[in-house]
């Protein structure tokens, strides 16, 4: 099955980026629709448009509550056919609403070995904690943080030399392959 896929970032969108490669060049049948992000600033927006994407920003700080910014965001994707929401560094706790509405179709990315270090500042307590693996996690979205369902994982080796910095680094690059190589396992469970 080939997704209608919409992918929602707050930041730099290199996720994003090999989402949308993976796409161009015929890796994922999935086609990417549509890059939100809630953040008007963002340079993955730009890097979006650049490979022709259609891009809207919906600043979830020019609505009264998140059930308001939820619900446009919601819309949005409803009328753009989505039926695959790729999280990528998106930095808003989904509702209950929004979650409800589309149940199993929200699939984020997480820079640990869920269930270890859920939330932010995952590498700086990666190191911290002396974890001799971390990784990454692609995971269903549910109502709590980081906490749903695991498709897959990858690891990393953490080395006495590494800092958050090289972690990070470490890490992303996995992330990059292990989100493509998610998004052929739900196209193939789908077929
Ligand atoms: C990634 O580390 C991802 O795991 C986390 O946010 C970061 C986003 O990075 N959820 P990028 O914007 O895709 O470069």
């Amino acid at each position: 099955m080939a997704f209608n896929i919409a992918i929602l970032i707050s930041g730099n969108g290199s996720n994003m980026l090999k989402i949308i490669q993976a796409y161009k060049n015929g890796q994922i049948k999935s086609k990417v629709v549509t890059v939100v992000s809630n953040n008007p600033n963002t340079i993955g927006i730009k890097k979006a448009q650049s490979y022709g994407i259609i891009t809207k920003v919906i600043n979830h700080r020019e609505f009264n509550n998140t059930i308001q910014f939820e619900k446009t965001l919601s819309e949005y994707l409803f009328k753009k056919s989505i039926n695959l929401i790729c999280l990528a560094g998106f930095m808003r706790v989904l509702g209950k609403n929004f979650i409800t509405k589309w149940d199993r179709k929200i699939i984020n990315i997480h820079p640990s070995l869920l269930p270890s270090f859920k939330g932010l500042n995952t590498h700086k307590r990666a190191i911290e904690q002396g974890v001799k693996y971390s990784g990454c996690t692609v995971h269903y979205v549910n109502e709590s943080l980081d906490s749903g369902e695991i498709i897959d994982q990858d690891i990393v080796r953490v080395s006495e030399s590494d800092s958050e910095i090289s972690l990070k680094k470490k890490i992303l690059m996995k992330e990059h392959k292990l989100y493509i190589k998610v998004i052929q396992k739900l196209e193939k469970n789908c077929d």
